[in-house]
């Protein structure tokens, strides 16, 4: 299903928003939560690096990786790697990410998995993951015959645009419950960093927006029309 429109002015609105929520994720926790660390006794500081590689590394990365096809002007196989090596990196981050949270809640004390939040999460990479190993055998090595190709590609876009989206929506649901236990222990409900919470979610799911539309936006003439020409 395409729009007819042409993908370009939205493509540098989704760079743009997701420019915008890395900063403002990173602002929020180095700002407000004391900053990012791989070990410290202040085990808070561990739980910042989820928030932060899965907006930067899952959502922006596989956001960018989605629309990659309709951002470059390049030739077919060039914008494959591109796709391919996005999505990795946005799996990759991801898997890190959600790794920092369980390190944070073993090396606190906090159970695992008991919220919707991190039951959708777990999906939400099990997926991606599924995704990418899909495509890769199939569209990129070894490759798949010519029918399974032509068959899985709708499948591929639309079940990538499905993942993709329910990411989205379980980042919401992250930023709402750490906000959720941040005001439940005192902190201001119309405070600047509620504000700034909110307004990095608002952020993230304009992103999500506007990568399906341009998903489903026409794509620019591709380096190989031209030599065609
Ligand atoms: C697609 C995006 C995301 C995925 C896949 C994801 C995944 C997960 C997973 C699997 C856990 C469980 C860790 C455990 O049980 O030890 C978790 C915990 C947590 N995440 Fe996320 N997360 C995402 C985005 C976010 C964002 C943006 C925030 C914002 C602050 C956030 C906040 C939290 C919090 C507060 C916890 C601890 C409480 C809980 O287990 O629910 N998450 N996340």
């Amino acid at each position: 299903m395409g729009l007819g429109i042409p993908a370009f002015p939205l493509t540098i609105v989704t760079h743009v928003l997701g420019v915008v929520a890395t900063v403002l994720v990173l602002v929020w926790l180095v700002n407000f939560r004391g900053g990012l660390a791989w070990e410290d006794e202040n085990k808070q500081l561990i739980f910042n690096i989820h928030p932060f590689l899965i907006v930067f590394g899952l959502i922006v990365h596989g956001g960018e990786a989605i629309i990659s096809y309709k951002a470059l002007p390049l030739k077919k196989e060039v914008k494959k790697v591109v796709h391919l090596g996005l999505h990795g990196a946005a799996l990759s981050l991801g898997i890190i990410g959600i790794y920092t949270a369980f390190k944070y809640h073993n090396e606190s004390g906090i159970a695992n998995l008991y919220s919707l939040h991190s039951w959708l999460g777990i999906g939400v990479i099990v997926l991606y993951g599924i995704q990418w190993i899909y495509g890769f055998v199939i569209f990129f090595y070894p490759g798949g015959t010519p029918d399974i190709r032509r068959f899985s590609l709708p499948w591929h876009a639309l079940f990538g645009l499905f993942v993709f989206v329910l990411a989205v929506g379980t980042a919401t649901l992250g930023f709402l419950e750490k906000l959720t236990f941040l005001e439940s222990t005192g902190l201001d409900k119309y405070g600047s960093e509620a504000l700034l919470v909110n307004f990095t979610a608002i952020i993230t799911i304009l992103f999500g927006v506007f990568v399906v539309l341009s998903a489903l936006a026409d794509a620019p003439a591709a380096a190989d029309d031209y030599e065609a020409i």
